[in-house]
């Protein structure tokens, strides 16, 4: 296995997937892990991070120095390097030659590490930092107009550097470079595939719950379903669901996940909770996006766990709260390290400081392909496992400022009007998710000689691997137009439809 050492750069997970997509396991690990948990894992080789600290500055994340002696093959990729630089008698300079997007790399010798590359290369850069000074018995293996020390190797210390991000797509080649590092300098194996997983998994949640018992909340989304699937491989009738309706779910969804429970899957305890009533209440007046995804996130373990007292009361042994988290939930919430940025807080992860249960989550370490992998080899049939995502808020971070009766019945329409277009013309299936929402502003149209004053609806529909990237999708212009003109004709309150046509970076996929 290739162990990734996390420096808090928003990149890193990408390392983690790189690696196991060239079928060799990965795991990410704090950056200040212990040289005895180092060799519990036994790695073939060690991927130090990027982060947005510098090197020299006062709390930067570090690791053991002694890890660049283990004889196991390092690579640092940006800050990773700067930090091998740095332990090794180099030196880095601070925030003088920023570089950020594509560059050209100039190859001057490949070595190990660039082996295969061409001697001009296009590479993605994003540093503040760079090295100045390289250390002793280090090569220079290529560089860039501004950053003279863009890759190096020791050979016989076996340790390797990149100032440029070999994960990300924008660096042509950088798959060949962690290929060269995996296997070439490494050796390690290609024996990991998601196939093999399920097993490590249900011995693993077998060997957690012992002798008591889950409680999951699910919504008919991907991710539950696959965990509580896994789940319920694991321990059967020990396995108590929940599907808790927050009253911001979509058109006809409340319907369709029940009859998904119920009737296809027939776990034995599955229990449907309507708290509708109790979210919109604690809604009311709410607009900031923070503030609603907390009251979500918070609102939704009250329920549970009053759902698990009246449960515990029937059942002895209930002691854990099952969850589909995924690990891109996981990274936007800032939780694999406290040295990475937060940008929003995901609903799955945001609990209440005094919940009573352990939190179990058996798919956080995989991405959503890997999800859909698994749940395929689980028999999980095709409308669940190709369903959109849908975030935990559900359509509370869909309109935008205050939620109310008449905008929640308004995006419900619009929503259910454009995906039922996207199904009709096959371009479902082609977008990583779509959706609508509504926009806190009214604006004048004109409808029969009268002018009227209503709401704005923006629809989203974008393409996306691992939703930690995405760009808009590019729909035919005349379905864009059937939707926007079934929109303004059959739904009361809307009198204006736009498209949105950003990619993530730098916005998000959800509005808030
Ligand atoms: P963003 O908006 O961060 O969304 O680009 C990335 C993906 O995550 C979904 N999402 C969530 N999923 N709980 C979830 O389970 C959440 O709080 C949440 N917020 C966003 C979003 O729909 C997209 O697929």
């Amino acid at each position: 296995m290739i162990l990734i050492l996390n420096f808090g750069g928003q990149t890193c997970h990408l390392i983690a997937r790189r690696v196991r997509d060239l079928g060799v396991y990965s795991e990410i690990v704090p950056c200040d892990i212990s040289l005895k948990e180092i060799g519990r894992y036994k790695p073939e080789g060690i991927i130090l991070s990027g982060g947005p600290a510098s090197v020299y500055e006062h709390n930067a994340p570090t690791m053991e120095k002694k890890i660049l002696d283990l004889g196991i093959p390092v690579l640092g990729i940006c800050y990773g390097l700067q930090l091998i630089a740095k332990f090794c008698g180099g030196d880095v300079l601070g925030g003088k030659l920023k570089e950020f997007g594509s560059k050209t790399l100039n190859v001057k010798k490949n070595g190990k590490l660039l082996r295969g590359l061409s001697k001009k290369e296009q590479v993605w850069m994003s540093h503040g930092d760079l090295v100045g000074k390289l250390p002793a018995d280090f090569e220079v293996l290529a560089s860039t107009d501004s950053c003279k020390i863009a890759a190096f190797e020791n050979n016989v210390k076996k340790l390797y550097g990149i100032q440029f991000h070999a994960e990300v797509i924008h660096t042509l080649k950088g798959n060949e470079i962690l290929k060269n590092f995996v296997f070439y300098v490494s050796k390690a194996k290609k024996d990991w595939h998601i196939k093999n997983i399920s097993k490590k998994l249900i011995k693993e949640i077998k060997k957690e719950v012992g002798k008591n018992s889950v409680i999951m909340g699910v919504s008919g989304g991907v991710d539950s379903a696959v965990a509580a699937t896994i789940m319920h491989k694991a321990i059967g009738s020990k396995l108590y669901c929940v599907f808790v309706d927050h009253g911001l779910l979509r058109k006809g969804e409340t319907g369709e996940v029940r009859t998904f429970f119920e009737k296809r899957l027939r776990f034995k305890h599955f229990y449907f909770v309507d708290a509708s009533q109790i979210f919109l209440e604690k809604l009311k007046g709410v607009s900031d996006p923070e503030e609603k995804r907390k009251i979500m996130g918070h609102t939704f373990i009250e329920v549970f766990e009053n759902k698990v007292i009246e449960l515990e009361t029937k059942y002895k042994g209930i002691k854990f709260l099952g969850q589909g988290t995924i690990y891109p939930d996981r990274i936007e919430s800032a939780q694999p390290t406290k040295y990475a940025s937060k940008i929003k807080s995901h609903h799955n992860v945001t609990l209440p400081e005094k919940m009573q249960l352990k939190v179990i989550e058996p798919l956080k370490e995989f991405y959503k392909d890997e999800v859909r992998k698994l749940g395929k080899q689980l028999k999980i049939p095709d409308e669940i496992l190709n369903r959109h995502p849908f975030p935990g808020p559900g359509l509370s971070i869909r309109i935008l400022g205050e939620i109310t009766e008449e905008r929640l019945r308004i995006l419900r329409e619009t929503d259910y009007i454009f995906i039922e277009e996207l199904k009709k013309s096959g371009f479902y299936d082609k977008t990583w998710q779509a959706f609508a929402a509504l926009l806190p502003v009214k604006s004048v149209g004109v409808m029969g000689d009268a002018r009227t004053y209503e709401y704005i609806i923006s629809l989203r529909a974008v393409t996306s691997l691992d939703a930690m990237t995405a760009d808009w999708a590019k729909l035919p212009n005349e379905l864009l137009e059937k939707i926007s003109n079934r929109i303004i004709n059959e739904v009361r309150g809307v009198n204006r439809v736009l498209y949105d046509i950003s990619q993530k970076p730098p916005a998000t996929i959800e509005y808030e």
